[in-house]
């Protein structure tokens, strides 16, 4: 027997010298959610040691991050149903709470990088992603209110901009408005592949902001669908994005690496809020080892071909990784 792959797995340091993909802190995005009370720290029942972060909090929490070496964030607001209407005025209102919440994050910490969520449904009295108009949601119509939202948030001092709406034809729009308005160097991330899933659950719960009727599913893509992912990827490229993301990660991991292999922008997987909770679940149950699971499932999702991942677990992970 000449070949014997066991050679090279004889001891950890030859282990370590072949190994194929590493994880590092450098990887994760750490979405957090916002809340306009300043001192709330609200828990969410279904993603354990998440919080709805107060404005003033959120900084505190943030500077404890930037000491574990994390340096992205996506921030997703909780909004009063009081703000909420058909057209999501609040989202680019000039007194958002969520826009004061990137101003002052920005002016703390201005060597961390911040995404942000563009879509309705955070603000929208429908709990939809796009205007609704006799039960249908409208797209063309929805794009105007996508970029005032960008280009307010632009203002505010966002890095990214993370559309997560799937309205077709919105980078485009969105990128001319960023650009007209001078904000040449505003990055987008488009959620570009994301999916009907059920593994969002959680999050509605985190934000209240499932929708009010019907489901996402003319917007969001079929679960069965792999080339179509390609055609939304191509689609965004072609109109500006800077990143293309995969949503969800886990249950999509064909989809990360058909992406990484056919496009040239990083890809980028957002590993949801139902896999966090899954892994918490059964690691509260004793069935399965969370700090393991935990990494080997954020290093599949790298293996698969994410540059980057947006994970609930960037805090857990940071620490064993340092
Ligand atoms: C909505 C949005 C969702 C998530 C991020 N932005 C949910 C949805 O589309 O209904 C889900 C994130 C997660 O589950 O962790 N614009």
């Amino acid at each position: 027997m000449y070949q014997r792959p066991r050679r090279n797995r004889k001891s950890q340091a030859i282990r370590n010298m072949v190994e194929e993909n590493k994880l590092s802190i450098h990887d994760f995005i750490y979405p957090l959610f916002v809340t306009e009370n300043s001192d709330d720290k609200i828990p969410i029942s279904s993603m354990p040691n998440c919080f709805r972060w107060g404005r003033e909090l959120i900084l505190k929490e943030i500077e404890s991050c930037v000491a574990l070496g994390i340096e992205n964030f996506v921030l997703f607001p909780a909004v009063d149903d009081a703000k909420k209407d058909e057209v999501a005025s609040y989202s680019y209102a000039s007194d958002n709470f969520y826009l004061d919440v990137i101003r002052s994050i920005k002016e703390r910490f201005p060597q961390v990088s911040l995404m942000s969520d563009v879509a309705m449904d955070p603000y929208s009295s429908d709990g939809h992603d796009g205007l609704v108009k006799n039960g249908e949601i409208l797209n063309d119509p929805t794009l105007p209110i996508l970029a005032k939202m960008s280009v307010a948030q632009a203002q505010a001092g966002i890095d990214i901009i993370g559309p997560s709406d799937m309205m077709d034809g919105r980078i485009g729009y969105i990128r001319e408005a960023l650009d007209d308005e001078g904000f040449t160097n505003t990055s987008i991330m488009s959620y570009s592949a994301k999916y009907a899933s059920a593994y969002y659950g959680p999050f509605r719960d985190a934000l209240d902001s499932a929708p009010k009727s019907g489901d996402k599913k003319t917007y969001q893509m079929n679960p069965a669908n792999k080339r179509e992912a390609i055609l939304e990827a191509m689609l965004d490229a072609e109109q500006g994005a800077d990143f293309l993301m995969v949503k969800p990660a886990l249950a999509y991991l064909d989809v990360i690496h058909v992406l990484k292999e056919n496009f040239t922008l990083p890809i980028t997987a957002y590993n949801v809020s139902g896999e966090y909770a899954m892994i918490h679940a059964a690691a509260e149950k004793g069935w399965l080892n969370y700090n393991d699971v935990m990494l080997e499932t954020l290093l599949s999702i790298k293996r698969a071909g994410a540059d980057a991942i947006l994970t609930y677990f960037a805090k857990d992970a940071a620490r064993i990784l340092r």
